[in-house]
């Protein structure tokens, strides 16, 4: 459902960290262990990352996103700098696949990593659509809702947002999605979540329209909302830990966010209405294809590790191209098909 930080259990999980670093280091490069994700157990046999057959996802007999292309309606809360607009935007216009060979990204690629996504279908066999577009952008610099939001004032930012002339409601492909920037505070942001995805209610916006928030992390928490490219305190300090990794695109807290809006795009294109695809009997806390690989960006990824990673000519990590030369480090989502989290980095792909 939300990118979690799980950060109730960041001591817990740092002391366990501290325990198994040496056995891990036997098998894994030392640095780059994600707090956030829990120690899965390792095994040798385990064929790909995050594999587990104890995993229930299930479907729900609700819809999925397929109709093409998918609409995005982006609203940019807050003041935004235009780089930082246009990366993000490069990343959501890299999820559809060039039709020219010769102007894809080589691979691996974004639209690869959403290859993954799109083998979801609802009861139809329709298939989450491949291609994404965007179809709108509201630009909401006077803050009209404040500099703090609530899970339910985000549904007034975007009932102000269709309220506007050039902006539209688009119940039938669009989905609309709300990125607030460094200064505006987000209930349970950094503490519990770094973005989350929903559907509006009538009696707030008019119409049911699935919807995700992601907040930029910069002045807030980076730590946890940014990782890897910012590392916490306890495990950066003392010289001999982790070092944060440089972002692809040298903007540490928009680079961070990308892999968070990843991780809402395909939830919500797998679980619009929250009644399609996810794991766990409790429809209020589920757990669907991005939570499951959260903190895993490659080959070897889990117990911590976030996995093998690609590294440019200037030690900027990435394991994912997209247009424009673009590079991305964006985590990988749940396979159904293979049960297991996929990603197009994979080494071990069949
Ligand atoms: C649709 O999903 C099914 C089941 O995952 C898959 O076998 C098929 O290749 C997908 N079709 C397309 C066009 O991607």
């Amino acid at each position: 459902m939300s990118t979690t930080t799980a950060h109730l259990f960041l001591h817990v999980i740092a002391l366990t960290l501290v325990a198994s670093c040496q056995t891990l280091n036997t098998k894994l490069p030392p640095q780059y262990f994600n707090p956030k994700l829990p120690l899965l157990p390792l095994s040798s046999s385990k064929r790909f990352e995050g594999s587990s057959n104890l995993v229930q996802l299930r479907y729900h007999m609700g819809p999925v996103l397929s109709s093409a292309p998918i609409k995005i309606y982006l609203i940019w809360y807050g003041r935004w700098p235009a780089a930082h607009q246009l990366l993000i935007k490069d990343f959501l216009l890299s999820i559809s696949p060039t039709h020219s060979y010769s102007a894809s990204p080589p691979s691996p690629s974004v639209s690869e990593w959403w290859r993954t996504v799109s083998l979801y279908t609802d009861q139809t066999g329709a298939n989450v659509s491949r291609s994404v577009v965007i179809a709108g952008e509201h630009r909401d610099t006077a803050y009209s809702q404040g500099s703090h939001l609530t899970r339910l004032t985000v549904q007034d930012v975007i009932a102000s947002a269709i309220r506007s002339a050039s902006f539209q409601v688009d119940h039938k492909n669009g989905i609309y999605l709300i990125l607030t920037s460094d200064d505006v505070t987000v209930q349970d942001f950094c503490r519990a979540v770094c973005g989350f995805h929903y559907f509006t209610f009538p009696s707030k916006v008019g119409y049911t329209l699935p919807y995700a928030w992601v907040g930029d992390s910069g002045k807030q928490c980076p730590e946890v909302c940014a990782y890897p490219f910012a590392i916490p305190s306890y495990m950066g300090s003392g010289g001999g830990g982790p070092k944060p990794l440089a972002p692809p695109n040298g903007v540490a807290s928009v680079d961070g966010m990308i892999s968070v809006i990843g991780h809402e795009l395909a939830e919500l294109a797998t679980n619009p209405l929250v009644n399609a695809w996810y794991a766990g009997e409790d429809p209020i806390a589920p757990t669907e294809i991005g939570d499951l690989c959260e903190g895993l960006y490659g080959t070897g990824g889990g117990g911590g590790y976030i996995g093998q990673v690609m590294k440019d000519g200037a030690e900027r990590s990435f394991n994912m191209n997209g247009r424009k030369g673009r590079r991305f480090l964006v985590q990988w989502v749940w396979s159904e098909a293979l049960k297991a989290c996929a990603g197009p980095n994979a080494l071990n792909r069949r």
